[in-house]
């Protein structure tokens, strides 16, 4: 919504691409006009449609998609010449490989899963974080109705960023993510077993995705602790749904500021956020960098969290 107003506004014509890179390379895209990203501001989801593209990661369907860029107009005359990406690290290593050919592109961060590392924010994270407090809120009232340990599975795609906020937002008493090492009997068991004798009787374990089978986890821990337990699989719920605030003003940013960077010429950067300013960064620098965890964080959740 942003890139295509403000880009309008500078008197640029628009196309909105369809699919990602399949409707680059299948030039399915039509004009978009400062009505056609109306009551858009409030919708989770892409009203562009999204898919995964093996056919770009090849040079022939680069090519393509560079052949569409240069050919495809409004009136089939028109030049293309910028592209804003809205994506995450895999959208952004296509991004500069157009780059590279010559296409001027701006990547814009978008991921629930915050592990893009040249920046601090990823658009769709604030909203997908929130989505996982509210389930787990809900998933606390019955653990402690029940006197129950409640193991949650949240997304991330291999960073623990959506685990370690979620658990310092909902108190978790464990939680469990790549980057750090954890061993489940010293940190959940024990755990569970030295707060019993403080007085607590329900716990949130809360597991980043695709580091165990949160069921095996939930029993376990009740075999361990004599605590019934129970496992959910926070899943594609984290996705989608109204975006907040946050997520509906950074994008709005980054977006102006992505075409503001193609108005002066500029490709082969992401818009990122620094510091709690909106800047640009090298793609090819960008795909580079690895991302940790928040040190800080990390450690407000190991100290409050008892
Ligand atoms: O990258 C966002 C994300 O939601 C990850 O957290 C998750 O691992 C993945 O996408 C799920 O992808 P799919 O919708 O293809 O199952």
């Amino acid at each position: 919504r942003a890139v295509v107003r403000s880009a309008i506004k500078k008197n640029m014509q628009v196309m909105g691409v369809r699919r990602g890179y399949n409707g680059l390379i299948n030039g399915d895209m039509s004009e978009m006009n400062i009505r056609s990203v109306s009551n858009v501001l409030h919708r989770g989801g892409t009203m562009l449609l999204t898919a995964r593209c093996n056919e770009f990661k090849t040079e022939e369907g680069q090519n393509q998609a560079v052949e569409v860029c240069k050919q495809m107009g409004i009136d089939g005359m028109v030049i293309i010449d910028g592209l804003v990406v809205i994506g995450g690290d895999g959208s952004f290593a296509g991004a500069q490989k157009l780059a590279n050919l010559g296409i001027n592109t701006i990547g814009v961060p978008g991921t629930i899963d915050l592990d893009i590392a040249c920046t601090d924010y990823t658009i769709g994270f604030d909203t997908a974080l929130n989505t996982a407090v509210e389930a787990i809120d809900r998933l606390r009232d019955t653990s402690e109705s029940h006197d129950r340990c409640s193991v949650v599975e949240v997304m991330g795609h291999g960073a623990g960023h959506l685990a370690l906020y979620a658990s310092v937002a909902c108190g978790g008493t464990a939680c469990w993510v790549n980057e750090i090492g954890f061993d489940v009997d010293r940190d959940v068991i024990e755990k569970i077993n030295s707060s019993i004798r403080t007085g607590k009787h329900n716990f949130i374990v809360i597991v980043s995705e695709g580091i165990t089978d949160v069921h095996h986890l939930a029993r376990y821990i009740e075999e361990k602790t004599g605590v019934e337990s129970r496992a959910t699989v926070l899943g594609h719920i984290q996705r989608g749904g109204t975006p907040t605030a946050r997520d509906r003003i950074i994008a709005s940013q980054m977006g102006c500021y992505a075409v503001d960077l193609l108005e002066q010429g500029i490709g082969n950067r992401v818009v990122i956020q620094k510091n709690a300013k909106i800047i640009d960064y090298d793609i090819l620098e960008a795909l580079t960098m690895k991302k940790g965890l928040d040190r800080g964080l990390l450690e407000v959740n190991q100290i409050i969290n008892i």
